[in-house]
């Protein structure tokens, strides 16, 4: 992919999808390579199975440029819960995390803390806005907390945190655990201010799932034990029986078995793709997509409850109309696909998203309200 017009004319889908929050359809380039793999696969020749495994290199090789951080460090996952599983099991003390998290942040968490017999403890907050703010982590730190686990855009709510203050609230000891799925690829942030990144290349990266990646710091593997350390985060190379080597020093250690090569194919051609036009420019674009659809909103007197602020959001915009049942069944008939949940619509475009979705989503937001239902 070589401009960024090539990048923006490679989103084919269908005018209408405004759900990149909740999955990005898979990309021309993402599924002609997965179809590549498969055929390679299927051949059984060893060369052919093992261009196929070189996916893993790969994909570690483009997420690690993307976070501006070594090869090495980075592990490729089944989902980011996984990569969160490996982080919380082995952490100890007082981790901070919000309620309101996503729950890949807070169940794990929760499970993490019973696994260990509570040597892990979750320290709960409930913003009143669902917001984790410099201001409501410092109120709640204490000697015994270690860690902060935090979404770095609140899937709900939309609201980027800033990860420069929450590290100077948090100081340099503690850890700060970053849940990256709704910025990664499309927000650019010096993500080496934390100490764990995980996230996942099935929404942003239009790459689908099994896409799994966590990144450990030097810091974090100090101080994270690999309590879920598999076969293939031991010391060893290769197969070991008779034997149970130790987990690596690596971040190898935060494995569990060998990850399917046809999802570290797909992950390392979404990774791709992203840099080669950069992350900068996509944040840019998706930026102005966003503004439009808040502009939107706003002429059709709609609520907008996400942040308004570029600096605090990222791609998801949060509704709160008045008559959220009705939105909804207004937007599917337009076939306009965003989330509705509870008294919410997310609505999520992406840097790609065309003039036609943008048009589809306008008319719809203003026919709702005016349009009758005939009851037969
Ligand atoms: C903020 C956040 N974290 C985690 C997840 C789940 O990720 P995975 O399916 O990779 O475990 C989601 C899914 O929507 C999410 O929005």
């Amino acid at each position: 992919m070589s401009t960024f017009e090539d990048y923006v004319g490679s989103f084919d889908i269908e005018p209408g999808y405004l759900n990149w929050a909740a999955f990005g359809p898979l990309s021309p380039s993402v599924r002609a390579e997965v179809f590549a793999d498969a055929d390679l696969l299927g051949s059984g020749r060893p060369s052919s199975l093992a261009l196929v495994g070189e996916r893993i290199g790969q994909a570690q090789e483009y997420i690690a440029e993307l976070l501006g951080v070594t090869a090495e460090e980075v592990t490729l996952q089944p989902s980011s819960t996984h990569g969160l599983q490996h982080a919380l099991s082995g952490v100890s003390g007082a981790v901070i995390a919000s309620t309101a998290e996503f729950p890949s942040v807070s169940l794990t968490l929760e499970r993490a803390a019973t696994a260990s017999d509570h040597a892990v403890t979750p320290r709960w907050i409930t913003p009143a806005d669902g917001r984790v703010t410099p201001e409501v982590v410092a109120a709640a730190l204490d000697d015994d907390v270690t860690a902060l686990a935090v979404s770095h855009v609140d899937f709900r709510t939309g609201y980027r945190a800033d990860l420069a203050a929450l590290r100077d609230v948090l100081g340099p000891d503690r850890l700060l655990i970053v849940d990256a799925v709704q910025s990664f690829g499309v927000i650019d942030v010096e993500h080496t201010i934390a100490d764990v990144v995980v996230g996942h290349g099935y929404k942003w990266l239009r790459a689908g799932r099994g896409t799994g990646f966590a990144w450990f710091s030097a810091r974090a593997r100090e101080r994270i034990a690999p309590v879920l350390s598999g076969i293939t985060g031991t010391t060893a190379s290769g197969l070991v029986v008779d034997e149970r080597p130790p987990p690596a020093l690596s971040a190898r250690a935060y494995t569990v078995s060998m990850p399917d090569t046809l999802a570290a194919g797909r992950l390392a051609i979404g990774a791709r793709d992203v840099r080669d036009v950069g992350v900068a420019a996509i944040e840019e674009r998706l930026a102005a997509q966003v503004d439009a659809v808040i502009e939107t909103a706003d002429r059709h007197g709609i609520a907008v409850v996400s942040p308004r602020e570029r600096a605090e959001r990222a791609g998801i915009v949060a509704l709160a109309p008045e008559e959220p049942a009705r939105l909804a069944a207004t937007l599917a008939n337009a076939g306009v696909v965003v989330t509705a949940r509870g008294d919410s619509i997310r609505v999520a475009p992406h840097a790609g998203t065309d003039a036609d979705t943008l048009a589809l989503l306008d008319e719809a937001l203003g026919s709702s309200g005016r349009e009758s239902f005939i009851v037969p």
